[in-house]
C-alpha cells in the first residue's frame, strides 16, 4: 500500500520532504500526472469526450463568461496536418482523441450584437488573456478527469506555431484563438512514463514577499539529473541549461517569436 509520501517522492524526487502533507484521494490522483504520448490502439469508453467536456465546464470561469470552446479533431487527413505544423508529433495522430481548445470572444461579441450592445472591451488584451485562461483551466480540469478514468493526456503547445493554418483549418471565426492542443488515449504501458519531479516548494513557494532562492534550482537540477539517469533520457545538459537554451532566442520559438501579429490577425487588437 502506497501513501501520499511515496507521491510526493516522485513528485519531487528523493531529498525533498515535504512533513506534513494532507492525504486523499483527489490530491493523490493530481500528484500522479504525467503527460503520456504513447498510446494503445483502442477505443475509448462511449460518451468520453462529453464527460470530459463536462469536467472542462465545471472549472471557474471569469465572470461567468465561458470564452472558451474545444474542437474535437477526428478527420485522419486533418490528424496528419495538424502533426506536420506541430514539429511531426505522431501521438496527433495516433490518439483516438485530439482536442484543439480555443479563446473564444467570437461568442461573446456575437451575443453583445444580438442585444444592440456595443463590444469595444473585447479589444483589450485583458480580453485576450481572460480567454487564454478560461481556455487553460477547463483544459485542466478535462486532463484530470481523464487521468481519474485512467486515460493518458498531452498537451500540444506547438498548435501555436502556426495558429493561422490552425484558424484556417478548424474554420474558426475571427476572435477565436488555438491555444493549444490535447492528445487523449489509453496509455500504452509498453512505454510507460514516469512522474516528473517538479522544482522544490521553495522555489516557487513565496510568503509575505518574493524571495529569489537559487539554492533551490540547484538542488532540482539533481533530482532532474536522476530523473533522467532513471529514465534512460539523454539531456544535453542540467534542467537549467536546457531551460536556459528554450529562451536563448527567438529562434528558440519554432516559429511563436510571431505569435502576436498572429493574434492580432485573428481578431484580437490588444489594445
Ligand atoms: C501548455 C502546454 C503545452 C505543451 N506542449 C507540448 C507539446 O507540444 N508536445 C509535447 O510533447 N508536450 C507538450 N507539453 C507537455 C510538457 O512537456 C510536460 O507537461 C512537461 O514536460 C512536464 O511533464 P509531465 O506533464 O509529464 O509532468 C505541453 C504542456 C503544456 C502545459
Amino acid at each position: 500500500m502506497t501513501t501520499i509520501v511515496d507521491d510526493l517522492y516522485d513528485r519531487y524526487g528523493a531529498d525533498e520532504v515535504l512533513p506534513g502533507a494532507i492525504d486523499h484521494p483527489v490530491v493523490r490522483h493530481i500528484l500522479q500526472h504525467r503527460s503520456v504520448r504513447a498510446f494503445r490502439d483502442a477505443a475509448l469508453p462511449s460518451h468520453t469526450l462529453e464527460t470530459l467536456v463536462a469536467a472542462a465546464q465545471s472549472a471557474a470561469t471569469s465572470s461567468n463568461l465561458q470564452a472558451w470552446s474545444v474542437v474535437a479533431v477526428n478527420d485522419p487527413a486533418r490528424r496528419v496536418r495538424f502533426a506536420e505544423w506541430c514539429g511531426q508529433q505522431s501521438h496527433i495522430v495516433r490518439c483516438p482523441l485530439f482536442l484543439v481548445w480555443l479563446a473564444d470572444l467570437a461568442r461573446l461579441a456575437r451575443i453583445a450584437d444580438g442585444r444592440g450592445l456595443p463590444s469595444a472591451a473585447l479589444d483589450y488584451t485583458e480580453m485576450f488573456v481572460l480567454g487564454v485562461i478560461d481556455a487553460a483551466l477547463a483544459a485542466q480540469n478535462a486532463v484530470l478527469a481523464a487521468e481519474a478514468l485512467g486515460l493518458g493526456t498531452v498537451y500540444i503547445g506547438a498548435v501555436r506555431n502556426r495558429p493561422l493554418e490552425v484558424a484556417a483549418e478548424l474554420r474558426l471565426p475571427p476572435r477565436v484563438f488555438p491555444v493549444f492542443g490535447l492528445c487523449v488515449g489509453w496509455p500504452d504501458e509498453a512505454e510507460a512514463t514516469a512522474v516528473k519531479p517538479r522544482l522544490p516548494q521553495a522555489a516557487v513557494l513565496h510568503h509575505e514577499t518574493y524571495h529569489d532562492d537559487a539554492d533551490a534550482v540547484t538542488r532540482y537540477n539533481q533530482a532532474m539529473a536522476h530523473f533522467y539517469a532513471a529514465q534512460q533520457m539523454r539531456v544535453r545538459g542540467d534542467w537549467s541549461e536546457h531551460s536556459a537554451r528554450r529562451v536563448a532566442g527567438p529562434e528558440a520559438l519554432t516559429g511563436r517569436d510571431v505569435l502576436r501579429a498572429a493574434i492580432e490577425q485573428r481578431g484580437f487588437p490588444l489594445l
